[in-house]
């Protein structure tokens, strides 16, 4: 990765992105890069979930750029922004895992309450002093969740972008009141807002907490594949390159100030998401005794306050915006298990993870 600064004067403006060595922003920059031309600066706190060597492979003219730091930190924050004018923040940087946000939420209510006020605060004061063009063309665009609107009735329609905010975990009521300031700071100031509330993600490079990389690993150690609760739970699943043409789309064409929800019309149980799983293994990488991983299924203590079902209607950006997912579920899903099965030494990286990160909410070694 090149590590030279991006600087005002060079030719397309950076855009600026926060968290970008998680899974979601890793995927984001690793697609950018791909196909468009403005350099990308990338913010990252490196907390567990942060990985540099994700962009190992990438070529080193690469224009991107890597500060380690915090959203918080404002003197950084303010001359970065002085120095590099990026044409758009984009604000991925979260504590992201609900079972964490319940065992010890205070990073949650700093990073993503206080962090984002802070960043917001920051492009706020970069926008005021931007002219013309630049100023006009400005975007700040936060990238959410739909555990802002809580848990859904089996009756009831997906969410909409007016549905009421209901959040249920620390982390979800961190996620939204950030998207409550992101709004205000639009509504009062007038700073040019893009916000995406979008469904679970799931592909490569996503940290083997979460329910599908957990399971694999799980399986492929011979440990018990761990379902909360009766696995009725229901989530809208989306494959994260999805994800990131909805973000890239809404940077490009979203109308100021506004909500898109992003999902993938896909809604499935978890018990459903870990017998598609080893299905999966069972095809790819047998058991040397012939059982099915399916074996390795087990029924665990449920996650408190656990939402029962998330769903999205995301007819807004598909006929606003003409965006719309191109991988299927089926599609997405083998592309991800072989990605962790081709990648077990990325895996076996994230196990170190920096401490209090090892045990999961379950008391599993992961
Ligand atoms: P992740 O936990 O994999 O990555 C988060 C990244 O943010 C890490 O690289 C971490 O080092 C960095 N970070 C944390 N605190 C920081 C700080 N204070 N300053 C700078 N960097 C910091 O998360 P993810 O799954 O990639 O999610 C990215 C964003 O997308 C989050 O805002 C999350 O709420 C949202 N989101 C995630 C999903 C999902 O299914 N994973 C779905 C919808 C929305
Ligand atoms: O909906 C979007 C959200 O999806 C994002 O905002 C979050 O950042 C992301 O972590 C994710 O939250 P979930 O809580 O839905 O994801 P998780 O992978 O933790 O769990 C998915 C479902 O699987 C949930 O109902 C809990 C269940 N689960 C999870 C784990 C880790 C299990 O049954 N067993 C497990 O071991």
């Amino acid at each position: 990765m090149t590590v030279s600064s991006i600087n005002s004067h060079d030719k397309e403006r950076p855009i600026l992105v926060t968290g970008g060595a998680g899974f979601i922003g890793t995927n984001f920059i690793l697609d950018w890069l791909k196909t468009e031309k403005a350099p990308i600066i990338n913010l990252d706190k490196l907390t567990y979930a942060g990985n540099l060597d994700n962009f190992s492979a990438i070529s080193p003219d690469s224009m991107i750029e890597f500060i380690h730091g915090d959203i918080g930190d404002t003197e950084l924050v303010r001359a970065l922004l002085e120095r590099a004018r990026p044409q758009a923040i984009l604000n991925f940087a979260a504590e992201s895992h609900v079972d964490r946000s319940i065992r010890d939420p205070a990073e949650f209510i700093d990073t993503n309450i206080v962090g984002t006020f802070k960043l917001l605060e920051c492009a706020r004061d970069h926008w005021e002093r931007l002219r013309g063009e630049e100023g006009r063309a400005f975007r700040f665009l936060q990238v959410s969740t739909d555990e802002v609107y809580g848990s859904l009735q089996p009756s009831q329609d997906p969410f909409r972008e007016e549905n009421a905010f209901v959040p249920s975990s620390p982390y979800a009521a961190s996620k939204a009141a950030a998207d409550h300031l992101v709004r205000a700071w639009h509504k009062t100031y007038g700073l040019p807002v893009l916000t995406t509330n979008c469904s679970n993600n799931y592909g490569p490079y996503q940290f083997p907490e979460k329910l599908i990389p957990l399971m694999i690993i799980q399986a492929l150690s011979g440990k018990q594949l761990p379902i909360y609760g009766d696995g009725m739970h229901s989530r809208d699943w989306l494959y994260v390159a999805d994800h990131c043409s909805a973000v890239r789309t809404v940077l490009q064409a979203g109308r100021m100030g506004e909500v898109y929800n992003v999902g993938g019309r896909n809604e499935k149980t978890n018990r459903d998401i870990v017998l598609a799983i080893c299905a999966v293994l069972d095809a790819e990488v047998p058991r040397v005794d012939g059982e099915s991983y399916c074996e390795q299924i087990g029924s665990v203590q449920d996650r408190p306050g656990h939402d029962r079902r998330y769903a999205i209607d995301s007819s807004k950006i598909e006929s606003e915006l003409g965006w719309s997912p191109q991988e299927t579920f089926e599609s997405g899903l083998r592309k991800t298990v072989r990605w962790y099965l081709s990648n077990r030494d990325w895996l076996a990286g994230s196990r170190q993870a920096p401490t209090g990160t090892e045990v999961n909410f379950n008391g599993l070694q992961i």
